[in-house]
């Protein structure tokens, strides 16, 4: 893909302080496109995702919101667009397996936790966004899960029907914000990020790596090539479209 293939777009990335979310808005910046990084907690590693834009001549801006709130997500956007008047890309990064459980086990908080996080926040940032997307003649792109084709045996339940329910979000939003935007997703296998540090003890990680026909786990900036491809010309008539990246370990 042409290096300035996303030149002069505005970006706005959810859960870009760490991890895919990182690796997509420095892809990006680096194809030409203006980033505003979002994160929650990762304050300093939105901070250092804007440092390095700038240092490379490109325009960032990260903020802060917890998108289970309906009222930060609203800002959040508000924000910014405030900043650089339009938005042509929406990234659905943010996500969290939020605690290990089997459906059974699993408690009706954090049943509900795993869909705040996973799909309402979604829902909460594409509701505001919609506008300027439309105007832009933009485009949304989701980060599912490989768990929503395999399930989430392994303590993900909550977490891959959560990724289930955007899977479908997706779908009828290629439907609804047609033909102003294109909405897309990205079903990502496992990818070496800080997520499985908190979720994945090191024997897990490597059977996952045995499980992969490629013999290996996947990179964020693999999955960053996805995303910013997604989001070009190249895929422009392109939506409602599911991309598998998973190293062969699902096949369709
Ligand atoms: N790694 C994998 O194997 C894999 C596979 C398939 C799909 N995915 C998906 O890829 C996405 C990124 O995950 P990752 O692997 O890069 O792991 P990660 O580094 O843990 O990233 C998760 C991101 O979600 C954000 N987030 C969590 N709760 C939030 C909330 N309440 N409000 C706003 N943001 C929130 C976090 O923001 P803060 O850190 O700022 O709090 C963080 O940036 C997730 O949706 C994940 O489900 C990952």
């Amino acid at each position: 893909m042409d290096q300035a293939a996303l030149s002069g777009q505005v970006v706005l990335i959810t859960g870009a302080g760490t991890g895919i979310g990182a690796e997509t808005a420095l892809m990006f910046a680096q194809r030409g496109a203006r980033v505003i990084a979002h994160y929650h907690q990762s304050a300093a590693g939105a901070q250092q995702v804007v440092r390095k834009i700038e240092a490379d001549g490109g325009r960032a801006l990260a903020l802060q919101a917890d998108l289970t709130s309906e009222v930060q997500a609203a800002q959040l956007v508000q924000r910014a667009l405030a900043r650089f008047d339009r938005l042509d890309v929406l990234v659905n990064n943010a996500g969290s397996v939020v605690e290990r459980t089997s459906l059974e086990n699993c408690s009706l908080e954090l049943w509900r936790r795993a869909f705040d996080v996973n799909v309402t926040s979604a829902f909460l940032v594409t509701r505001a966004a919609i506008p300027a997307l439309r105007a832009a003649q933009g485009c949304i792109i989701n980060n599912l899960s490989l768990s929503v084709q395999t399930g989430g045996a392994g303590g993900a339940g909550p977490y891959a029907a959560a990724k289930g329910a955007l899977q479908v979000m997706t779908r009828t939003l290629a439907r609804e914000l047609a033909p102003d935007v294109r909405v897309n997703a990205i079903m990502p296998g496992v990818i070496e990020t800080p997520h499985h540090e908190q979720f994945s003890t090191p024997e897990r990680m490597a059977e996952y790596r045995r499980q992969t026909p490629l013999g290996r786990n996947g990179t964020p900036r693999e999955v960053a090539s996805a995303i910013a491809f997604l989001a070009s010309a190249d895929a422009a008539f392109m939506s409602g479209a599911l991309l598998d990246i998973n190293g062969g370990r699902f096949l369709r």
